[in-house]
């Protein structure tokens, strides 16, 4: 019955010194991106060898490729017909070279979606350092179609072809799996967004964790990101931070994203921007957007083509960190992720989603309060983006977002209308603040300074706010601290009560 006994009349199995292998990432129990798309498979072999790679379900085959091994890589590489989702099926590469046959495989390979998580420790945080994680570690059993992979954590100063190291090779999720200690696998927010799609998607779903903690996103970012943002190698010149990793420019995109690029995905979630609160804070609104827009480009030349240029990229906005800080470089981080648009979608980050997670504060996390144990929402507010902008759902994913203000400057008050309907909590601190103008000293010199501005009443999609204290106003703002509410409480969310308004700044001209 098995593939394995027919070919082993004809081949033999690989000697220790063969070079002929899979790369570090196909592994037995793996998932393969399933159609449209088509999966890339590559590995090693010896130059001037012939690679067949034939796909099984049962006995049939459904897909079989060759190719020739050149110099001087010495790499073979296919790309599959395209799969519909399912499994399980068996790989089987077979080297032909100088009158001798070899063969490898894998086995339990299911084609469906596979996602790439990245970040830093906030995505890096295990199932088992989450609120209810006894919980959701024993639910993991209920998943076998959702498969986990952890890259290593590794720096090089090259760009590398493959995974110097693996952590965890492709698995079923088990509570060892998703809990094996604290900051090291496997990705509670990975997970979780996984199982949400799963849930709704019903065929498999392969997860890539490839983070790495306190990490800055030009670790991460090719030299050809950074130089868009006029950045040159090798600076490194960062504050002790907490959970500080490796931050020298591209050493990360070098060892744990280049040699990914040439697997076939579906797309990306990411949790980072907390260690560039501490460097090159005000560069995020241009690195940010130039590294997805770089690995969109490259994972798509990776792959034949076979990954989508423009890959939906889901990330988080930062949470919270310091609650006695009025003002450090969270909201500057927040708004940057956004490219100062503080909204995703948006036009200079396309095919983007963002879950917001200001309002998840967490002050008794053993972990320390920059790292919040709810990932829960985190993970439910990422899958609501997916869906819409991966998934082509027609459902809201985002908080309210003004479209429209209009000042009264004799009456003092703003009108600041949503995009959608608003619930407003009521809370004596109303988050918004006008950029104030008085002519204040002896001297008759202007005083500007931002102050707190009264909500003065509430409509469906309305919210009007008064700056009677000020002379002039030439801005408004709205939730810019690092910490602006209590957990789940801020005051304005969607309608439902369930996505929080994301802040935003803008600047005003009286005319
Ligand atoms: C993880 O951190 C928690 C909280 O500090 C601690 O109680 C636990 O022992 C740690 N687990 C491991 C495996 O180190
Ligand atoms: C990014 O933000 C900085 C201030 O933090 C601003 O000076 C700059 O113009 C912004 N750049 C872009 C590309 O939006
Ligand atoms: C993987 O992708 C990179 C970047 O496009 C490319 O340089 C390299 O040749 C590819 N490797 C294989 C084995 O296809
Ligand atoms: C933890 O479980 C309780 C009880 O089921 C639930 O009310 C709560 O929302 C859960 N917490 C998170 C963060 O999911
Ligand atoms: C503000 O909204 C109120 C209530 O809808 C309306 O009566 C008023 O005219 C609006 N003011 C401006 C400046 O648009
Ligand atoms: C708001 O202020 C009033 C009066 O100072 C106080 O009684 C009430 O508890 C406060 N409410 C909140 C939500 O803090």
């Amino acid at each position: 019955m098995s593939v394995c006994a027919v070919l082993l009349v004809l081949v033999v199995l690989p000697s220790a010194e063969s070079s002929f292998r899979f790369a570090s990432y196909y592994g037995d129990h793996m998932v393969l991106q399933k159609a449209p798309s088509k999966a890339v498979i590559w590995g090693y072999g010896e130059v001037g060898a012939t690679v067949t790679v034939s796909l099984y379900k049962d006995l049939d085959t459904v897909s079989k490729k060759s190719v020739f091994i050149n110099e001087p890589e010495a790499v073979w590489r296919v790309v599959l017909d395209p799969i519909d989702h399912g499994g399980p099926y068996q790989l089987v590469a077979t080297q032909h070279y100088e009158g001798e046959i070899t063969y490898i495989m894998l086995t339990d390979i299911l084609f469906g979606d596979v996602w790439l998580c990245g970040g830093q420790s906030n995505m890096e945080m295990t199932v088992s350092q989450i609120f209810n994680a006894s919980k959701e570690l024993k639910k993991a059993v209920h998943y076998p179609n959702v498969r986990l992979f952890t890259a290593a954590l590794e720096t090089s100063p090259t760009e590398l072809e493959d995974l110097a190291k693996v952590d965890l090779q492709w698995s079923l999720p088990t509570p060892e799996n998703l809990g094996n200690g604290n900051f090291t696998y496997f990705s509670a927010v990975c997970w979780l967004f996984g199982r949400h799609l799963h849930r709704r998607l019903k065929y498999p779903i392969g997860l890539v964790e490839s983070v790495w903690g306190g990490t800055p996103v030009e670790a991460w970012s090719s030299k050809r990101a950074l130089s868009k943002c006029g950045l040159k190698p090798p600076e490194c010149t960062m504050d002790e931070f907490y959970y500080a990793g490796p931050c020298t420019f591209s050493v990360l995109w070098n060892a744990m994203i280049h040699p990914l690029l040439n697997m076939t995905i579906k797309g990306a979630i990411w949790y980072q921007g907390e260690q560039n609160t501490a460097t090159d804070t005000d560069l995020y609104n241009c690195t940010f957007p130039a590294m997805i827009e770089d690995w969109r480009q490259s994972f798509h030349e990776g792959s034949s083509g076979q990954t989508d240029q423009h890959f939906p990229f889901g990330f988080v906005q930062l949470s919270t960190n310091q609650k006695s800080k009025e003002l450090d470089n969270f909201p500057i981080i927040r708004w940057h992720q956004t490219a100062d648009y503080g909204f995703a979608p948006n036009p200079k980050m396309v095919n983007t989603f963002m879950a917001v997670a200001m309002d998840l504060g967490d002050e008794r996390s053993p972990y320390g309060c920059i790292h919040p144990r709810d990932k829960q929402t985190v993970a439910y507010r990422l899958y609501l983006g997916a869906r819409a902008i991966a998934y082509g759902d027609k459902i809201s994913f985002r908080g309210p977002f003004p479209e429209k203000m209009d000042v009264d400057y004799s009456a003092s008050y703003i009108n600041i209308t949503y995009d959608q309907e608003i619930l407003v909590t009521p809370s004596n601190q109303s988050l918004f603040e006008v950029l104030c103008k008085n002519t204040m000293n002896d001297h008759g010199e202007d005083s500007v300074y931002w102050a707190p501005a009264a909500l003065m009443s509430t409509l469906p999609r309305v919210v009007t706010v008064s700056f009677k204290q000020c002379a002039q106003i030439s801005g408004i703002r709205y939730a810019w601290t690092d910490w602006p509410c209590e957990y789940k409480d801020c005051p304005i969310y969607s309608s439902n009560g369930r996505l929080p308004a994301p802040l935003f700044i803008k600047y005003i001209q009286q005319d």
